[in-house]
């Protein structure tokens, strides 16, 4: 038996929001769904969200899953997360944000958040158009074939929950829960993480907070290496896992100029990229003036 917390037994009981959202009649109001998983084979989820055009804002959420009282939960917790938040702001919702607000999921049942932050982030480029690699089907090279994971999905797991066994990857998405073999690749991948984690200059970033809290002013060195480890730490995990990347050009007072590889690149939403998954995570890390342009 699982020891599940009384708020996910609650919303196991008496799920919230389930079912889907019917099509709009009121002008001004879109609604659009995000999904993970294949509803028809099971161990899916899929999020409704009902959005108010001119203001970006969540107006409701419903959800349909065919999974476990964790999944059924996470689903149910999450649609009362979004609520009243706009796009931007749902975009920072994490899959730790979901276990945290059930008061914790047992650490086996963990990849269940992780399905819901998939198809919130799913959901919200879908009503963006832009275009969303399957994370199944991602340009990442196949780690897991028990159950389709590739490698540019399982890094970012390790690093948004900074995972550091195995055993963890797959209470996360799964990957090694099968048969076994991965399990190797799997642990290459962490120490590759870790290493790399090892070589940030996380001293440098320690001080700049110091610096911040104190009302000193970054010096344009400490501003440009914060930038990078931004980028490196919290950025470029997330467009990789989409099959794109990024990479500092310059910087220039607030100015940050960076160019788009891979996917985002050619994407043609890549001014959304921009803004969203770049402009908005330095300005909250960094400043608020900081406005982030491609070359
Ligand atoms: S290949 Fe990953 S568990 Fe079998």
């Amino acid at each position: 038996m699982w020891d599940y917390t009384e708020k996910v037994l609650e919303h196991f009981y008496n799920p919230l929001n389930q079912g889907a959202l019917e099509d709009p009649k009121e002008e001004g109001i879109a609604v659009v769904y995000g999904e993970v998983g294949s509803i028809s084979c099971g161990d899916a989820l899929r999020l409704h969200l009902k959005i108010e055009v001119d203001s970006d804002k969540i107006l409701d959420s419903r959800f349909q899953t065919f999974g476990c009282t964790s999944a059924i939960a996470s689903s149910s917790a999450l649609t009362e997360i979004v609520k009243g938040l706009t796009l931007d702001e749902a975009l920072n919702i994490s899959n730790k944000d979901i276990a945290e607000f059930l008061g914790g999921l047992p650490e086996a049942k963990m990849h269940c958040s992780v399905m819901g932050q998939e198809a919130l982030e799913a959901a919200i480029y879908k009503y963006r158009g832009i275009e969303v690699e399957v994370h199944e089907e991602d340009e990442g090279a196949l780690v897991c074939s028990c159950f389709g994971i590739s490698d540019s999905k399982i890094r970012r797991v390790i690093i948004e929950n900074n995972l550091t066994t195995a055993e963890e990857v797959t209470n996360y998405v799964k990957a090694g829960g099968g048969c076994g073999s991965c399990l190797v690749d799997i642990e290459d991948i962490i120490a590759a993480v870790q290493e790399e984690k090892a070589a940030m200059p996380s001293k440098l970033a320690a001080e700049i907070e110091s610096a911040q809290a104190q009302g000193r002013t970054l010096t344009t060195v400490q501003k440009i290496n914060l930038i990078q480890q931004v980028l490196n730490e919290e950025v470029r995990p997330v467009l990789i896992a989409d099959g794109g990347d990024v990479e500092l050009y310059d910087v220039e007072g607030d100015t940050v100029k960076v160019v788009l590889k891979g996917a985002c690149g050619s994407c043609s939403s890549s001014t959304a990229t921009l803004k969203i998954a770049i402009e908005a995570r330095l300005q909250e890390r960094i400043s608020p003036n900081i406005v982030v342009e491609a070359v």
